[in-house]
């Protein structure tokens, strides 16, 4: 039984609301200064203005004096691939000198290396690093993490990975959030046999999965000499008529419409979208989907960043995710995250912060349950060494979060 108060913070910044926010809205925070929350039994049970008499027994509860500190929900990360076996060090280096991300992948680099590795490594071993970097995770304010298979790209390791994702939820304070991603990359026993390859997921492993509920989301790679559009329409509907919320990495690289097809399919989200075209922009400002943009991703790969000003104002709903990944983007830096989406994605820290708590919960189909301190939801919260949300992107690069919050036990 987890009760606790949290008082006299210099902030509440409850983000309240049960979806995502598009547009304008996500600028409003619902600050309360200088307010008092409590959560009861690991629920909020009451967000309190200065001055309210206490509605509870003080001697139930814990209770910590927040002055001079902002209160957050804990943060939210909607995309990332955590559990993976090696690391692609060198890779990093070609790109510096020169090499495309996708050039590397031809040549049998990139996704499939990690699968290599991947299928090679225990489980116990995926558990074992996977959790330190869940650990690392949390002391950056991560209360929710989404974490995707698609390093097996074998019926056998894509279900160890799922596996270690499970056993991880039990072990970790964090909550995962699996999905699927079988269809990440041609493993190279399919190479020139895409098609089949997406007949194989859609025969034998989108039921497995789903009929074993190792997954809640489904997700795919749709890009040049990855996954068309064809196939990843074939895919995601079968997901969807199967349980599987569809998710798609779209228009990373190259514009192929896959904003488009993202909105067309009610994907969740659609991630990524540095190339997404005007038309899938406006697609997805007429959709529910959330577009899921990924800073760190766009600055590892020396890519432009995605039109996150383009897609606020036509009226999107935007999340902010960190891609952790053993090749794109190495790191689950929320400081740098903030720092990125403000500086070069024009998002006004208001918007970041919306980004990264309420509408990426609506991005794993959450926000009635986490990302807004509001009564109802899950105790799920971050203590701020600073009396503002502002210092997030302000303080750049620099880990400021002092205290972490879990189901209203402190965990940080
Ligand atoms: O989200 N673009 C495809 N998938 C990952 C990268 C995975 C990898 O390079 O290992 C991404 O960036
Ligand atoms: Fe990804």
């Amino acid at each position: 039984m987890h009760n606790l108060i949290i008082k006299n913070a210099a902030q509440v910044v409850t983000c309240s609301g049960f979806e995502g926010k598009r547009g304008r809205e996500m600028n409003n925070l619902g600050v309360i200064e200088n307010g008092t929350v409590i959560v009861t039994g690991g629920i909020i049970s009451h967000v309190m203005q200065q001055g309210e008499p206490l509605p509870v027994n003080e001697a139930d509860y814990k209770v910590i004096d927040a002055t001079g500190k902002a209160l957050l929900p804990g943060f939210v990360d909607p995309h990332t691939h955590f559990v993976f076996g090696g690391y692609r060090e060198e890779e990093f280096a070609w790109r510096m000198r020169g090499d495309s991300y996708m050039e590397i992948m031809e040549r049998g680099g990139g996704i499939v290396n990690t699968t290599r590795a991947t299928r090679t490594a225990t489980e116990e071993e995926l558990v074992d690093s996977a959790r330190k970097r869940l650990d690392a995770m949390l002391r950056l304010g991560i209360t929710t993490v989404e974490g995707k298979s698609g390093y097996g790209l074998d019926r056998e390791t894509e279900l160890k990975q799922l596996r270690v994702m499970h056993q991880l939820n039990d072990l970790h304070p964090i909550d995962i959030v699996s999905t699927y991603m079988g269809a990440h990359a041609v493993p190279e026993e399919w190479k020139g046999r895409e098609d089949a390859f997406i007949d194989f997921q859609i025969a034998e492993m989108l039921p497995l999965v789903a009929g074993q509920r190792l997954a809640e989301a489904a997700d795919i790679f749709c890009e040049k000499g990855v996954f068309t559009i064809d196939q990843s329409q074939r895919y995601l509907q079968a997901a969807a008529s199967l349980g599987l919320k569809p998710k798609m990495h779209a228009d990373e690289i190259i514009p192929l419409g896959g904003a488009e097809l993202a909105a067309e399919l009610h994907c969740l989200s659609a991630d990524h979208l540095l190339q997404a075209s005007d038309e899938g922009i406006s697609a997805l400002a007429a959709s529910d989907t959330v577009a899921t943009l990924l800073p760190l991703t766009a600055f590892s790969l020396r890519e432009p960043y995605a039109r996150a000003r383009t897609m606020i104002d036509a009226g999107c709903i935007v999340a902010l995710a960190t891609d952790l990944n053993p090749g794109s983007s190495f790191t689950a830096s929320v400081p740098l995250l903030f720092a990125l989406a403000c500086i070069y994605m024009q998002l006004t820290p208001e918007e970041a912060v919306t980004a990264f708590t309420l509408n990426s919960a609506a991005a794993l189909g959450r926000a009635d349950r986490i990302g807004s301190i509001d009564p109802g939801k899950q105790g799920d919260l971050l203590l701020l060494q600073f009396p503002s949300y502002k210092f997030l992107p302000y303080h750049v690069g620099m880990n400021i979060v002092e205290r972490v919050i879990k189901k209203g036990e402190v965990v940080v």
